[in-house]
This record gives structure tokens, sequence and C-alpha cells, in this order.
């Protein structure tokens, strides 16, 4: 099969890890040319590795946040969050006499302590010069190792962790909307905090904004709130940093179960809740398999357009791009992903973004068995054909030491960069293999076991080692052998026992695609109307990486393509659109671009776009109209694919 179109869209995922960072520095071969080492020694690296957070200036080996207590402002006006936020400290080290707190383009008005006699007393701090990557480090003098401490702080009107659209940026129209994405390191930059997974506490905020804006965190949301701009709210498990999340604008809340339900803009909600109306089900399904669902409610919000990811795990209340809502239920998935990380993720959590294969790699694994539960084998069976096909393609493109599952320190400098097919689709290949060699009734019992042995902790890869050696290769031996195991962790590529999966239904595609591209027949009517947006997907995914204007056109006529509202379709349309010189489509192109800011749906079509002198064109005045509706994530993906074309102009 052909895989150019996954080409183009393997090379945005570099560009799109922001600014770059994780495959600018591919090319180069390891700094130690070590990425084929014996296990051994990799695994004594990473356990001291694991003790140290490269991607944070906390220090929770000397003093922990035990609890957080937000007190914020929302102001629209200028864009930007002010307030107070207090931590609960476990000071653990006996000579610690300072707090460090991660901050990203934070504005600090004040610090203070309080004393055993109950008073506050102001505390001297420094705020570091900014790092690119991890902002500016804040370490604060607490020579009487004070038990709560307070920071007065202004986020920037440019936080990377947030965004503030104007009225006329949303569906209603009337109300600014604001949301945050803290994964990975952006809480730093509307929160003061120990931005590092190796701490979790509790939480509260207070938060007030204008009367007619509803605000939700990742806490205890009310549906029956009164909207009078004062909100409380509490979270009362221990949280990593990350998963710290507040939405701002015209919110409204429509139950899809006792326990779950979707927030979204008024004229968003209806078909937002009768797409996702299997929620429920999705819960009750991961409940059997893995135990109980330990965070009380579940609840969607669907965000606007500009969202740039998929989804995220916000706890109790998970973040959802708008662009799954396509009317068939064919992309809801993505819920299934998000609700499994409340197990693997929000509940046993990687300890630093090296590991991030723990979070994303098993949570597509757990992804996959609710689909199959709920949609069936075939769906399943497609959904991992799809992400396999991508991770080949990726593995024809990036170095060695990206293609394992648990990284090297060092390997990132922008921890952004660590989310690639390799960390979901090879890590949930790793967890299908070891089910498939111990069978489900075996490995579902010690998954589930994982989950109830590790909750609230967060873990280094070398713990989940340990862990799966002494309660599933000793107790069951001769089946899968501890170089087995390392093979999938530690070293680069598939290893040749993993199991394949072969789709019937994607079988039947290829024919006849191949029929059509032979003699121009077009798919007949009586089988693409069986068929889902998977299948669509694959039919475009084995195209060659041209096609003639009339075979565009003739595909276009019969199944209109261009201006699709499938995302999906979207995003691997335009690319061969753009490659074929096919410009009828640009309008429909410049459109879809402004349109949507989720990354991984734009970036294939700005890549192609890119390679031409006329493309680059067209990417740049479109990226110039989007540009002020993007997020700042994708705004940066953007930016470093067009400034690399630049710098080496098409040939
Ligand atoms: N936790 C991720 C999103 C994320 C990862 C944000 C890394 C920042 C850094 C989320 O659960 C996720 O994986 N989203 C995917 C969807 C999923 C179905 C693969 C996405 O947004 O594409
Ligand atoms: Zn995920």
């Amino acid at each position: 099969m052909r895989l150019q179109l996954l080409m183009t869209r393997l090379l945005t995922i570099c560009f799109a890890a922001t600014l770059a960072a994780g495959c600018s520095r591919d090319a180069a071969p390891p700094a130690d040319g070590s990425a084929g080492a014996p296990a051994a020694t990799d695994q004594a690296e990473m356990t001291t590795a694991a003790e140290h957070d490269e991607y944070s200036y906390a220090e929770p080996d000397k003093v922990r946040t035990e609890d957080l207590a937000l007190q914020l402002d929302v102001d629209f006006d200028n864009r930007q969050l002010t307030g107070t936020a207090t931590y609960t400290l476990d000071w653990l080290d006996e000579d610690a006499t300072q707090l460090v707190l991660d901050t990203r383009d934070l504005s600090i008005e004040k610090v203070v302590g309080e004393r055993s006699d109950g008073r506050w007393e102001d505390l001297e701090y420094e705020l570091a010069d900014a790092d690119e990557n991890l902002g500016s480090k804040l370490t604060i003098e607490a020579p009487q190792r004070s038990s709560r401490i307070r920071v007065t702080y202004a986020t920037s009107p440019d936080a990377s962790g947030l965004q503030w659209l104007t009225p006329a940026m949303t569906e209603g129209g009337e109300t600014p909307f604001m949301f945050s994405q803290s994964q990975q390191i952006h809480a730093r930059s509307w929160v003061p905090v120990q931005d590092t997974t190796r701490v979790r506490f509790t939480y509260t905020a207070n938060v007030t904004a204008p009367d007619d804006v509803m605000v939700l965190m990742s806490a205890d949301n009310d549906p029956d709130a009164a909207r009078d701009g004062t909100y409380s709210f509490e979270m009362p498990q221990p949280i990593p940093s990350y998963l710290l999340a507040i939405a701002a604008g015209d919110l409204v809340f429509e139950p899809i179960s006792e326990r779950a339900g979707v927030w979204a803009e008024p004229a968003a909600v209806e078909a937002a809740v009768a797409e996702f109306a299997d929620t429920e089900k999705m819960i009750q399904v991961t409940e059997e398999l893995y135990g109980p669902y330990r965070w009380g409610r579940y609840d969607l919000l669907i965000l606007p357009p500009s969202f740039p990811y998929g989804g995220m795990e916000n706890p109790r209340l998970s973040f959802i791009t708008p662009t799954v809502i396509v009317g068939d239920q064919s992309l809801v998935a993505l819920i299934a992903h998000e609700l499994a990380h409340s197990w693997s993720g929000n509940l046993v959590t990687f300890s630093t973004s090296n590991d991030a294969w723990l979070n994303e790699g098993i949570t597509s694994y757990v992804e996959n068995r609710i689909v199959e539960e709920l949609y069936g084998k075939a769906r399943a069976d497609m959904e991992n054909v799809i992400g396999r096909n991508e991770l080949a393609v990726e593995f024809e493109e990036i170095d060695p030491s990206l293609q394992r599952l648990a990284l090297k320190p060092g390997t990132l400098d922008d921890p952004d960069g660590s989310s690639s097919a390799t960390v979901y689709t090879k890590g949930a290949w790793f967890m299908q293999f070891l089910e498939q060699r111990f069978g489900r009734e075996t490995f579902d019992a010690f998954l589930r076991g994982y989950f109830d042995h590790f909750a609230f902790q967060s873990i280094p890869t070398t713990k989940f080692i340990e862990y799966t050696k002494a309660h599933l290769l000793e107790p069951n031996p001769g089946i899968v052998s501890a170089a087995e195991l390392e093979e999938w962790i530690y070293e680069p590529g598939i290893p040749d026992n993993a199991p394949q999966t072969d789709s019937p239904r994607f079988n039947a595609v290829d024919t006849a695609r191949a029929a059509w591209l032979d003699d121009g027949t077009v798919p007949a009517q009586s089988l693409t109307s069986e068929w889902t947006t998977q299948e669509w997907v694959h039919f475009l995914e084995g195209m060659p990486e041209t096609l003639s204007i009339e075979q565009l056109d003739a595909l276009d006529d019969a199944y209109g393509f261009t201006g699709t509202p499938n995302g999906e379709l979207a995003q691997r349309w335009y690319p061969l659109a753009v490659r074929s010189g096919y410009t009828q489509a640009n309008d429909a192109i410049a459109e879809f671009l402004v349109d949507i800011g989720r990354r991984k749906l734009i970036m294939p079509t700005y890549a192609a776009l890119v390679q031409t002198p006329e493309g680059l064109q067209l990417a740049e005045e479109t990226f110039a109209e989007a540009r002020p509706g993007y997020h700042p994530i994708t705004t940066g993906s953007v930016e470093a694919v067009i400034a690399e074309a630049k710098q080496a102009p098409a040939q």
C-alpha cells in the first residue's frame, strides 16, 4: 500500500512538536550512540533518571504541595487570570528552606508565608530569566518552612496554556470564551506550580467571572450551578498539575445519564449529546474490565473548533474537540480514549514525559477494548490498522531513539514532542501482545490489579516492568520472557513477535480502490453506503502520492470530498489535492484551515502546501487570516512549518 499521505502526516507530527524540538533533533544520532544498547544498562540508567523530572525546576524531594487553593478572576478584557495560589506544604527535607515553583510568563506580585502564630509575612523570592522550554524558575525563601505559602500573580495575555476567544469567535457570537490546556507543561503559564507529575495535590478554587459566563474546572462541577459570576470548586482527589483545567463561556449542561453529561455552547449541546449518547455505556464497560470509576461525575466539555487537540482527559470533565461530532458516532473512540485515562493516566500517572507511553499507550489499548465491546471487533480492528499504518510511516522517518517506548532523558527538549504514534500505537500494540500471549482473562485481571496497586501514584517505566514481572510473567512462567518485555520497551521498531491484525473490511476497500485506479470505476454506492469514516480514511490513505485532476474531479463528483465536514477525511483529502495541483479545492482548503485549529487535522495540509512556492503563499495568507483564532500551541506548530519551508525553499 502507498503510504504517502501518512508520510506527510508524520512530518507534521514532527513539526507539530511545538517549536519542533523533539524532531529537529531526530536527524542526529543519539548523543551516546546507544539507541540499541542492552536493556540491562538501560534499566539502570532509567531508574536513576526517574528520580528527576528534567522538565520541571521543582524539588519535590525537599517539599511537596499537598493542596492548592486558587482564588482567580477571569478578566476577558485583559485576557488575564489574576489572583492568588495558596499551597499547603509538606516539608520533607529537614534542611530545606526554599520552595521552587515552575512559572511561564507570569507576573508575580507578592509572596507571603504563614507563620506559626497564624500571621502572614512577606517572603523574598526570585524569578529567574526564562528558559525557552521550561519557563522561569520561581525560588521562594521560606526560612520558617511555612506550612502555607501564598503567591499573588497575573497571567500573560499570551499564556501558552490558555486561549482567549472574543464573542465573534464562538458559536453563539455573544459571550467570550476561555479555556486552558495544561499538558504537558503549560499549567505553569496560568498557575505557579510544582509542574511535575511527581507531585499530586488536591485543590479548591474560587473563581469570579462576568455574570453571564459559566466557569468549569477539572473538579466537582455542579450541573445545576447558578450562573452568577462566582463559582467554587473542589477536587478532593490528588492530581498532578497537568490535569489542572479551567474553561469559561456561554456553557449549558445536558445530561447523558445520572453521572455523565455534556457541557457546550447552547447551539452545540444537542448534537453533542446525540453523538456521545454511549458515554454511560463506555463507563460501564470500562468499570467491568478495570474496576470502579473513581472520580464521581464524568462530563464532556465541547470546546470551540480552535481546541488544538482531539481531547484532553481533565478529571471529571474531558475537554473535547467539536470536530468529532460528525453525526454517525464514527469518531467516538476519542471519548473512549479520554475516559480510559480515568484509569491509565489520571489514576496511575507517568512520572515524567519520557514515560508518556504509560499514559497514552495503555489508554489507547483500553480505548480499543471499549470500542470492541460497544461497536464490535471489525471496527476495533480497523482502528488498529489505521494506527499501525501510521506507526510504520513514523518509524521510517524518526530516529531510533524515539522509537523506544521509554525515552531516555535528554531525548526531547520540549515534552510536547513526546506525543507520537510510538507512544500511542506501539504502546497499545505492546499491551495487545501481552493480552494475546497470556489470554484475556489473565491479562484483564493483571491490568486491573495494576491500576489498583498504583492508584493515585506517579510511576516510571521501571516500576511498570518490576510489577509486570512479579504479577504477570513470574506467576505464568514460560509465556513471555523478561527479554521480550524489555525489547518492547527499550528497543526501537516493533518486535517480530507482535500480533498482526487483518481487516476484511479494509481488504474490500483495497479491492475497490485498486479497481478504480485501474479502470476508473468508482466504488458502487451499494458498497460505499456501508462504509464508515474508517473505510473512507483507508480508501484515501492508500491512494498514490498524486492523482490526475480528472481523477480528483471524479472522486469529488461521486463523494464530495472537497468541503467535507469530516475532519478525518479533510486531513487526508486536502494534502492529496495540494500535491496533485487540484487548485479548485483552494477555497475549501483555506476555509478548513481558518475554521479548525485542531493540530492533527490541519498540519498535514500546511505541510503539503509549503512544498511549493504557490502553496507556501496560500499557506501564509491563510495562516495570517486564521492566526487570531488559533490556540498558541497550533500557532507555534504552523509557524515552525512555514519557517522551515522558508529556510529551505522548495526546489
Ligand atoms: N492527553 C492527550 C492529549 C495530549 C497529549 C496533550 C500530549 C498534550 C500532550 C489526550 O488524551 C489524547 O491523547 N488526545 C488525542 C486523541 C486520542 C484519541 C488519540 C488527540 O488529541 O489527538
Ligand atoms: Zn490520551
